[in-house]
């Protein structure tokens, strides 16, 4: 049975050590609660080690907690006779799609996961073919994947977990590996399908102008969850940001400097366009 309720995934006062850590001294996690909502873009920033790429595995059912839960579609994923069902509802990719490319061809690649669910060949062969329209693939089907670009292999990735047709896909800093143009594509991509499917999506990125389109923000430092909330006030909270050794966003960081100067701006600027519209009314006053 599907859980149908606005929840997808919760982790309820989650512990994670991972074996050889002393306990008690310091989990890769602890206390967390956390709920991912259907159809939600969650972005999540926090500096290195401070438990990020653990939660997206727990997430996946790859690492079990050590203590507390985790549900998705309210399956524990410490239930092993159902982890299969776990993964299919939440895809994950991650940060080297190298490392996630196995087959010879691209269309050998998206159908890999699909072949696993005894699906009618005709059925896989469909899927194929609408994931690798959906993200613009069609014309590579027959390629081999290393011989991709970086953003290409992102997309064929995405288009493997795609076709399994999850409710969330979980990102570990999928662009860190692209140029400019690869991230671009991939994040287009990603928000694309989050607007128009609806599927959930948590997303884990050292780069704030990555988490500025997020519905929720969330930072972890020290394997704990130390602050979320709507983008505009997670990011636009640069001293918060500093302390945790992280950066805002290009807009946020000129902003600050733009008030040190005397520049009248609002205190929750995160976007691009709203700092050219304040700067032109302060040059228009002046
Ligand atoms: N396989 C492992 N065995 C033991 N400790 C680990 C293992 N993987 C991670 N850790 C520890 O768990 C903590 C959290 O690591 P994690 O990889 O989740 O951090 P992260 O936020 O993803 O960091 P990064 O930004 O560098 O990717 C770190 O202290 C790390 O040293
Ligand atoms: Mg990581």
């Amino acid at each position: 049975m599907v859980n149908r309720s606005e929840i997808m995934i919760e982790a309820k006062d989650l512990v994670y050590h991972y074996p050889g850590e002393e306990e008690p001294s310091s989990p890769a996690l602890s206390g967390i609660n956390l709920a991912v909502n259907r159809g939600e873009y969650l972005a999540l920033l926090g500096p290195n080690g401070s438990g990020k790429t653990t939660l997206m595995k727990l997430f996946n059912a790859l690492l079990a907690p050590s203590e507390g839960e985790v549900r998705v579609e309210g399956i524990s994923t410490i239930d092993e006779g159902r982890i299969t069902e776990i993964r299919r509802y939440c895809g994950m990719i991650f940060q080297n799609p190298d490392n996630q490319l196995v087959a010879t061809t691209v269309e050998e690649d998206i159908a890999f996961g699909l072949e696993n669910l005894a699906l009618p060949p005709a059925e896989i062969r469909k899927r194929v073919i609408d994931v690798a329209r959906l993200l613009g693939l069609e014309h590579l089907l027959l390629q081999p994947p290393h011989l991709l670009s970086g953003g290409e292999k992102q997309r064929v990735a995405i288009a493997g977990v795609l076709a399994m047709r999850p409710h969330c896909i979980l990102m570990d800093e999928p662009t860190a590996m692209l140029d400019p143009a690869g991230r671009r594509d991939v994040l287009k991509t990603v928000q694309g399908l989050n607007r128009e499917q609806g599927i959930a999506v948590v997303h884990v990125t050292h780069f704030p102008e990555e988490a500025v389109f997020a519905d929720r923000v969330i930072i972890l430092n020290q394997g704990r969850l130390v602050r979320q909330g709507p983008p505009e006030n997670v990011l636009s909270d640069l001293p918060l940001l500093h302390s945790f050794g992280l950066q805002g966003n290009a807009v946020v960081e000129l902003a600050a400097l733009l008030r040190e100067d005397g520049f009248d701006l609002p205190p929750q600027l995160i976007h691009s366009r709203e700092l050219v519209h304040y700067l032109c009314l302060s040059e228009r006053k002046s």
